[in-house]
């Protein structure tokens, strides 16, 4: 039913059985947030870059979205039954190509290019995912790595004397606690490419480069709260951090940062050293190491800002827009809040040829919600499922509460917009509404 060709930022697309990006995904391609200086996300994004102006970096923000399923997965060396690949998480122009899931989609032409040692990369990236106050299918993350050559040196000596050199050039964080957990030598392994002494002060070189990155930005969070009159004890108390192991198909050893934040360890992070096939595939070969980071700006800015819906980011509402300006941090005065307004979607899965119940992926229902309702859904939830036991047929049902940010939502546009959502979900996965 979809169109034989889309274009997306004035390129075309011939579209196939792998196609899912919709309208209205496609509409956000562009808006380009992160490059409004007076945007949460733009000031987050100035700030970070700020603090390593002057350090070998360069600073990239203008790649293209839309890439090839090479550049996302395959010269990542992510495994051809990779979950990511799947169209239940990623949005596919056609088979070939699809919008961005992570910046590091672009580390190999980086690793390549770049003229200095290092480099940032910040874009939006897009995932099909659940519908709440978190999650929204489009949000930006910022890529930074920095590499050494091996042979740009007369000796290994001096490569080490050089890595060394610059960590003690990194600016060090302050008012933080770190935990480091190290890295299991067989699930996390050192790769064979490296020795000993190049992963231990490389990883040090990562880790220290994050830690000024989340000091910085988190402390500055604290100053916002104190200066909004916040008397919280966690205010005064240092910021603890801790290292914990991760995977990721192009680096190893890898880590997570998390951070303790009003009670919780939160996700920042995840990084590691570049593996030996990324920089082969970038025309690098073995002579090339280095390490790689990612960081989601969205969350971050959300706390920063006191952001409490990850929607109002996109919103063109001047009561948000205008309370935010260039290089400061200040929180956000929520202005009135409409009411929402609650649907429930009941529904038997449809039967297939072989007697067996086919499911329904949740994202192809947020998918559908999203279609038809756009900005208007503020969340989605499963809240029943059960198997009949004479049909042994199964029964879901899901809670959509529509409330917009922006204005008051009447009854009947949202009658309309849920009708039409359920009418979708029948035609497209055959449910039956109950
Ligand atoms: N791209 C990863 C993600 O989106 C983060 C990452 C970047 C991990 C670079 C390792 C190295 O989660």
């Amino acid at each position: 039913s979809s169109a034989p060709a889309i274009s997306v930022l004035g390129q075309t697309f011939k579209t196939d059985s792998w196609t899912n990006a919709t309208p209205q995904i496609l509409n956000l391609v562009g808006r380009d947030l992160y490059k409004d200086p007076n945007h949460p996300v733009g000031i987050l994004k100035s700030l970070v870059e700020n603090r390593f102006n002057g350090l070998d970096y360069t600073f990239y923000d203008d790649f293209n979205p839309v890439v090839s399923t090479y550049e996302n997965f395959d010269v990542l060396g992510f495994p051809a039954d990779h979950p990511g690949r799947s169209v239940h998480d990623s949005y596919y122009l056609n088979s070939k190509y699809l919008l961005r899931t992570h910046t590091s989609a672009h580390e190999h032409q980086c690793f390549k290019r770049c003229h200095t040692p290092g480099y940032f990369i910040t874009g939006d990236v897009y995932r099909r995912d659940e519908i709440d106050r978190t999650h929204y299918p489009v949000f930006h993350q910022m890529e930074g790595a920095r590499q050494w050559v091996r042979s740009d040196y007369k000796s290994n000596e001096e490569l080490l004397e050089k890595i060394q050199a610059d960590l003690d050039a990194t600016p060090k964080s302050s008012g933080i606690i770190v935990t480091d957990v190290g890295h299991d030598p067989v699930e996390n392994p050192k790769q064979d490419y490296m020795s000993e002494r190049e992963t231990d002060l490389i990883g040090q070189h990562l880790k220290r480069t994050i830690e000024v990155v989340v000091s910085e930005v988190f402390n500055a969070a604290k100053i916002a709260a104190k200066e909004a009159g916040s008397k919280e004890e966690y205010l005064n108390e240092p910021l603890k951090i801790r290292w914990v192991e991760a995977y990721f198909p192009w680096t190893s050893p890898s880590w997570e940062i998390e951070v303790w934040w009003k009670g919780e360890w939160l996700e920042c992070c995840g990084c590691g050293l570049v593996r030996e096939q990324v920089f082969k595939n970038s025309g690098k070969g073995s002579d090339t190491i280095g390490w790689a980071f990612g960081i989601g700006l969205d969350r971050i800015a959300m706390l920063l800002f006191d952001i409490p819906d990850i929607r109002l980011f996109w919103t063109q509402d001047a009561r948000f827009r205008d309370q935010f300006r260039e290089g400061k941090i200040s929180l956000f005065s929520p202005y009135s809040k409409y009411p929402g307004s609650i649907r429930d979607i009941s529904f038997w899965l449809p039967k297939e040829s072989d007697g067996e119940f086919k499911e329904l992926h949740a994202n192809d229902l947020m998918e559908a919600v999203r279609a038809n309702a756009g900005d208007l859904a503020e969340s989605v939830k499963l809240i029943d499922e059960f198997v009949h036991p004479k049909t042994g047929r199964k029964s879901q049902c899901y809670r959509v509460n529509y409330q917009s940010m922006d204005r008051n939502v009447t009854n009947e546009e949202v009658n309309r917009v849920h009708d039409k959502t359920r009418e979708e979900l029948v035609e497209k996965f055959g449910l039956e509404l109950r």
